[in-house]
């Protein structure tokens, strides 16, 4: 058993790893992103969902760097501090492998996930071996708990690699993703929502913690079928569906929910006005998305409170503009933070909120 006493694991003198694990396909994007923050680590391993950083002596991350220097790790759904591997051909070695392994700390929380891609829900015996393996970690380290931590508890990680190898490290939880498995949304779509953007939405808002106020009035550019404005009126917001496209009738009833139905851009500048939130969720170009809010949020008299958008990446490599994308919304008067959600596909969520003072000036993104 771990003999739970100290407060922190020790830091290791000969420098140490830092595991994130990711969407699958998105490694090479977190790497590339990651290693300009992590000045002078190298790469370690590599694997679909997960890559690994060596860390040089002497640099020690903070107890959960997703909230530090490191925030601009929009890929990394989890960073975690690790220690190594564990192999074994059941539970019961690698469980015995990973007491050996793991140094005494103050664990309140145990955390096991599979890296991506995830096998689907429905695929009973996956979901029965992770729940024996929790079981089993459990009875052997019986002061910590499985499900969401507190804030600041201090939670065991476990990466399930495949059947038979575990990555084993720690993280304390800060950012509300890292209360959160892997950093994995902790809901599911209820049946009742008129698109998986419901979801989306519901993880952007409490992943970025937005102060959404009910009365507030919130535009959607891209609201069909409804899924995400849904969201918005059970949040209390009185919301305008802009989209040429059908919205789905139990939304489109709503007596909070109007739809102008045409495209972002044919809507007159001085009707946004009155908006709060600027919300955009387009299948289009993220460049042209950019350029759309842009337009809005840069008009006279246009001054919404936040802005919350989807840009989609039709490839990877349109990460590489997203540095250009946020100094955009910098120069428009936003605070932009920028991250990649579990629930959503090959795109990111910005979300911005007004900084203080006139906005600096007009500048539109780069293309
Ligand atoms: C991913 S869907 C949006 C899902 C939606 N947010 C929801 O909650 O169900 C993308 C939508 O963007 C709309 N769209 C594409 N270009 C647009 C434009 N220029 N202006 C407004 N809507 C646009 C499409 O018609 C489509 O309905």
């Amino acid at each position: 058993m771990v003999p739970v006493v100290d407060p922190l694991p020790p830091p290791c003198p000969r420098g140490g790893f830092l595991l994130a694990t990711c969407q699958a396909g998105a490694e090479a994007t977190l790497a590339e992103r990651m290693l300009p923050l992590l000045q002078r680590a190298g790469r370690g391993a590599w694997r679909r969902g997960l890559v690994t950083f060596r860390l040089p002596p002497g640099i020690d991350p903070p107890d959960d760097p997703l909230a530090g220097p490191l925030a601009g790790a929009a890929f990394a759904r989890a960073l975690v501090r690790c220690f190594g591997q564990v192999s074994g051909a059941d539970d019961a070695t690698r469980t015995r492998a990973l007491l050996d392994l793991v140094p005494r700390a103050a664990f309140g929380r145990l955390h096991l996930w599979p890296r991506d891609p995830r096998p689907a829900a429905e695929d009973d015996p996956h979901g029965q071996r992770l729940a024996a393996s929790c079981t089993a970690l459990l009875q052997a380290l019986p002061g910590l708990a499985a499900g969401p931590a507190t804030t600041g508890e201090l939670v065991l990680d476990i990466v399930v690699d495949g059947p038979e190898r575990w990555w084993v490290g720690w993280h304390r939880a800060t950012t509300p993703s890292s209360h959160c498995p892997g950093g994995f949304h902790p809901r599911s779509l209820p049946g009742d929502k008129v698109s998986r953007a419901w979801l989306k939405l519901d993880e952007a808002l409490a992943s970025f913690a937005v102060p959404l106020t009910a009365g507030a009035r919130a535009v959607e550019l891209g609201a069909a079928p409804g899924g995400a404005s849904q969201r918005l009126l059970e949040a209390g917001l009185d919301v305008v569906g802009i989209d040429p496209a059908l919205v789905d009738p139990l939304v489109a009833a709503h007596p909070r929910f109007t739809h102008w139905r045409k495209r972002a851009r044919d809507v007159r500048l001085r009707d946004f006005r009155t908006f709060d939130w600027i919300v955009a969720d387009m299948n289009i170009d993220p460049t042209s998305t950019m350029e759309s809010i842009g337009r809005i949020v840069t008009a006279p008299g246009v001054r919404p409170r936040g802005i919350i958008a989807t840009l989609k990446l039709p490839d990877w490599s349109r990460a590489a503009a997203l540095d250009g994308w946020l100094a955009a919304v910098r120069a428009w008067g936003y605070a932009p933070r920028v991250r990649q959600l579990s629930t959503g596909g090959r795109e990111v969520c910005l979300v911005a909120l007004r900084s203080p003072g006139p906005r600096r000036t007009t500048q539109r993104p780069d293309p």
